[in-house]
C-alpha cells in the first residue's frame, strides 16, 4: 500500500508539529502518545508530506524543513530535520490573512495560483490527502482549496471551523468527484472540548442535568492572535459550543446557557493553551453541583495526533474507493462532524466496527469506557 502522500495548506504551528513528529516517531520507534499506532496498513511513519502551500514571504520558496521554523511559528524544535525536498508554494490569499494579522503572516508579493494550478499540482504530486490548516475565519480560502481537492480527486481533511464536511453541498461535491471529505474542526487529543464533553456526559450519565457552563480559552500563538477579531469567530463559537451541548438531551435549551470559545490572546503563553471550564448541574432533589476545571496543554501537540489518525483514515477510505462525507470516520475526531454524536466512546466503537467490516485493522483498540 506504500505511504500516505499528504499536502498541507497553511505551514503554521500545527504543520510544524506534524512534520517534526513524523521524524520524531521514526527515530524513537516509540508509539507513546499516539491515539492509534496502526490504522489499516499505515503507521505514523508512513505519512509523507509531499506538498505544502502558504502565503508568507518567510515561508514560500523555502524547503518545508526550514519553513516550519520561520516566523511567526513558535513550535519548538523537537528533532533535527534534513531538507525534505518539498518547497513551500505560493497559495491564494483570499481571506486567509486578516487585516490585523498582515504584520505576522506578511503575505509575499508573488503571483497567486489559480484553481487549475492547484488542481494540476495536486495531481502531478499524486497527493492522497490535503489537510486544511488555515487561520480561523478563512471562509473563502477554505472553500477555494476544498474545491481544488475535490476536482483533483484528492481527500480533504478540514482541520478548522469552516463548515465543509458538515455541509451537504461539499459532501455532494466530493461524492461527485469520488473523493473523501473529513472534518470539521479538529477535536484535540486532550483539549478543552473533549474534557468538557467528557464531564458534561458524566453529568448526564449520573442522572443530573447541565444547567449552564462556560469554557474560556487563552493562548499566545498566532491562532489565538488571529481570533481576537471577533468577526472571524462566528463558526468557531458554533463549533465549540455545539461540541459541548450535543452530549446532552436538553440540547436546544442549552444554546443560550453554554459559552465555549476563544477568550483572549496572551503572548507570553506561546503554544500553551489554558482553558477554564465551569459547569453547573442540578442533581438529586434539586441540589446544585459545581464543577470548575483548569486545563493546561500544548495546543499544537493536542491537534497533531488527531491529524496523524485522520490522514491515515482518509487514505484507508480512499483505498476502498469510498467518497463523500463518511460520518463515522469524522465523529470521534472533529468538533463539528457531519453528524454530531452524543458519546465519543460510542463514536469510537462505531469506527472500530466499520473498519472491521472493511477488513482493516486498527490498533490498539480503546475499549474502556471513560
Ligand atoms: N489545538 C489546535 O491547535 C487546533 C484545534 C482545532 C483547530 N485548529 C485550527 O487549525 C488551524 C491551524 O492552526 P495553527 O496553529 O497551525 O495556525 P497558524 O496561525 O500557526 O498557521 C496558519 C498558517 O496559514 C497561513 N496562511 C494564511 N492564509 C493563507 C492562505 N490563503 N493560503 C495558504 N496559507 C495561508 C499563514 O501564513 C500561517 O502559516 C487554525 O485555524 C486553528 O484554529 C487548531
Amino acid at each position: 500500500m506504500g505511504s500516505v502522500r499528504v499536502g498541507i495548506i497553511g505551514v503554521g504551528n500545527i504543520a510544524s508539529m506534524l512534520v517534526q513528529s513524523i521524524e520524531y516517531y521514526r527515530r524513537t520507534g516509540s508509539s507513546e502518545g499516539l491515539i492509534h499506532e496502526v490504522i489499516g496498513p499505515y503507521r505514523i511513519t508512513d505519512l509523507e508530506i509531499v506538498y505544502a502551500v502558504d502565503v508568507s514571504r518567510h515561508k514560500v520558496g523555502k524547503d518545508l524543513a526550514e519553513a516550519i521554523f520561520a516566523k511567526p511559528n513558535i513550535t519548538p524544535r523537537i528533532v533535527d530535520l534534513k531538507p525534505l525536498g518539498v518547497k513551500v508554494r505560493m497559495g491564494r490569499i483570499l481571506d486567509g490573512v486578516a487585516p490585523h494579522m498582515v504584520e505576522d503572516f506578511e503575505p509575499a508579493d508573488l503571483p497567486e495560483p489559480s484553481m487549475e494550478d492547484i488542481v494540476r499540482e495536486l495531481r502531478e504530486l499524486k497527493v492522497d490527502v490535503l489537510v486544511n490548516l488555515l487561520p480561523v475565519g478563512s471562509s473563502e480560502a477554505t472553500r477555494f482549496y476544498a474545491r481544488a481537492a475535490a476536482e483533483a480527486g484528492v481527500a480533504f481533511v478540514n482541520g478548522i471551523p469552516e463548515f465543509i464536511a458538515s455541509s451537504e453541498e461539499y459532501c455532494s461535491l466530493f461524492r461527485e468527484h469520488g473523493a473523501v471529505l473529513l472534518g470539521d474542526d479538529i477535536k484535540g487529543q486532550l483539549g478543552a472540548t473533549i474534557v468538557n464533553r467528557a464531564l458534561a456526559s458524566l453529568i448526564a450519565n449520573r442522572g443530573a442535568r447541565l444547567i449552564e457552563g462556560y469554557q474560556l480559552n487563552v493562548g499566545g500563538n498566532t491562532d489565538f492572535k488571529n481570533m481576537v477579531d471577533h468577526t472571524r469567530l462566528h463558526s468557531k463559537k458554533i463549533s465549540k459550543t455545539k461540541a459541548v451541548i450535543t452530549t446532552q438531551d436538553n440540547y436546544e435549551e442549552l444554546w443560550r446557557k453554554v459559552y465555549a470559545g476563544p477568550s483572549g490572546y496572551i503572548e507570553f503563553l506561546g503554544n500553551t493553551k489554558i482553558a477554564y471550564m465551569y459547569m453547573r448541574a442540578k442533581a438529586f432533589a434539586g441540589s446544585d453541583v459545581l464543577i470548575e476545571v483548569k486545563l493546561t496543554v500544548d495546543d499544537k501537540a493536542m491537534a497533531t495526533p488527531v491529524l496523524v489518525d485522520t490522514l491515515r483514515l482518509a487514505k484507508v477510505l480512499k483505498d476502498h474507493g469510498l467518497s463523500g462525507c463518511i460520518d463515522w470516520a469524522s465523529a470521534f475526531y472533529f468538533k463539528h462532524p457531519p453528524k454530531p454524536v452524543k458519546s465519543d466512546y460510542q463514536a469510537l466503537q462505531e469506527m472500530y466496527r466499520r473498519l472491521d467490516e472493511l477488513g482493516e485493522p486498527i490498533y490498539p483498540k480503546r475499549t474502556n469506557l471513560y
